[in-house]
C-alpha cells in the first residue's frame, strides 16, 4: 500500500489588541477576574501545517528564533488527547507579532492549531470543547477562536461578540522590551485594594455601549482604560514617554495593549498612522487594520478550502471528517 498522503496548509494567526482591560480582583485560584474588549488586527503570525496520516503522535516545531515549549505544540498535543489524531505533525511558525508585547502571538498561533489540525486530520471537535482545551493552554487562546470584537470576563476566556466598530487603522508600537504577563499581575496586585473604585467598570460599560451605537473608535478615547499601564509605566517609565508621544500625533485612540509592552493609537487616515509611525525612529512600528469576524473567518476558510467540506459552518469542517 502507498504511504498516505500528506496534508498541507499554510494560516494565518492573527494579532490582538485590548480596547480595555480592567482587573477587578484576585480570585482564589489565583488568576484575576478581568472584563477586556477583545479586537483583531491584521498583523499576524503565519504558520505552515504539515500533516503526515501514522501511528503514534509526533508534533515538530520550525520557529527562528526557536521557542521553547511552544505553545503551538501544546495545543497540537492536547487535539490528540482530545480528537485522537495520529500522524506526524510539522509546525513552521514564521513570527511577526512581537513577543512580551500584549499582543497574543502565543496565544493566536495555539488557537490557530485548534482550528486548523482539525481540518487537516479529519478529527473535529466541537466548538464548546475546542473552547474548554484553548483555555487551559491560555485565558487569551479561546478569542482567537472567535474573532472580532468580544468582551471577556472571568479570566478572558468568557466571551461574548460585541457589535463591531468600523474597520480603523492603527499604528503599534513595540518596542524591545518584553514584559511577563504574570509578573505584571503580581505588580497589579501590589497595588489593588478593596476600595470600592477598583470594581468601577462604569467607563467600560460605556464604552461597549458606544460600540453598539456604531460610534467611531477613534473618538472613544475617553472610555475605559488599561489597568496595567500605570503599573507597567512604573516599571518602564519609557513606556510613559512613547504614549505621549503617540497621543501628541494625532492618534485618536491611544492605549496599551495586554499587559504591555506595545501601544497603539487609531487613526483616521492610513497616511496619518505612517505620519506619526516617522516619529519613532530606532523602535520597531507596524500600521494594522482592525479586523471584524466575518473577515476573521474568511481568511481562514481561504487558507483551508482545499481540506473543507462546508463553507458555511464554523469552525470550518474538514472534508475527511467521517
Ligand atoms: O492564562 P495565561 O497563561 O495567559 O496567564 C499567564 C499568567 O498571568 C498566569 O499564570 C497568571 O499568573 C496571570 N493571569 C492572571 N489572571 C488572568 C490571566 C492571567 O493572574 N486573568
Amino acid at each position: 500500500m502507498p504511504p498516505p498522503r500528506p496534508r498541507s496548509a499554510s494560516v494565518p494567526a492573527l494579532a490582538k489588541i485590548n480596547l480595555a482591560l480592567q482587573v477587578l480582583n484576585r480570585r482564589h485560584d489565583g488568576f484575576h477576574e478581568l472584563r477586556t474588549i477583545f479586537q483583531t488586527i491584521s498583523l499576524a503570525d503565519r504558520i505552515r501545517i504539515d500533516y503526515r496520516p501514522g501511528r503514534g503522535v509526533s508534533v515538530a516545531v520550525v520557529c527562528d528564533p526557536p521557542i521553547e515549549n511552544n505553545i503551538a505544540a501544546r495545543a497540537a498535543h492536547a487535539l490528540a488527547g482530545e480528537s485522537g489524531w495520529r500522524g506526524e505533525v510539522t509546525l513552521h511558525i514564521e513570527k511577526r507579532i512581537p513577543m512580551g508585547g500584549g499582543l497574543g502571538g502565543g496565544s493566536s498561533d495555539a488557537a490557530a492549531v485548534l482550528l486548523a489540525l482539525p481540518a487537516l486530520t479529519g478529527k473535529s471537535v466541537p466548538i464548546a470543547r475546542l473552547i474548554e482545551l484553548a483555555a487551559k493552554l491560555g485565558s487569551d487562546v479561546p478569542f482567537f477562536l472567535l474573532g472580532g470584537t468580544a468582551v471577556g470576563l472571568g479570566r478572558g476566556e468568557e466571551l461574548y461578540p460585541l457589535p463591531e466598530p468600523a474597520p480603523v487603522r492603527g499604528l503599534l508600537v513595540c518596542p524591545s522590551i518584553q514584559v511577563s504577563t504574570a509578573e505584571a499581575f503580581r505588580a497589579l496586585d501590589r497595588t489593588l485594594t478593596v476600595a470600592a473604585d477598583s470594581r468601577n467598570i462604569n467607563s467600560f460599560q460605556y464604552l461597549s455601549w458606544e460600540l453598539g451605537e456604531r460610534v467611531p473608535l477613534q473618538i472613544l478615547n475617553g472610555w475605559g482604560r488599561n489597568d496595567f499601564e500605570p503599573v507597567v509605566g512604573r516599571q518602564h517609565p519609557e513606556l510613559l514617554k512613547l504614549a505621549g508621544k503617540l497621543k501628541r500625533s494625532g492618534a485618536g485612540f491611544v492605549r496599551m495593549t495586554g499587559s504591555g509592552s506595545a501601544w497603539y493609537g487609531l487613526f483616521p487616515e492610513r497616511k496619518d498612522a505612517e505620519r506619526a509611525a516617522e516619529l519613532f525612529p530606532g523602535t520597531r512600528t507596524e500600521i494594522f487594520d482592525t479586523i471584524r469576524r466575518a473577515r476573521y473567518r474568511a481568511l481562514w476558510r481561504r487558507s483551508l478550502r482545499e481540506h473543507l467540506r462546508e463553507v458555511s459552518t464554523w469552525p470550518p469542517l474538514s472534508r475527511y471528517a467521517k
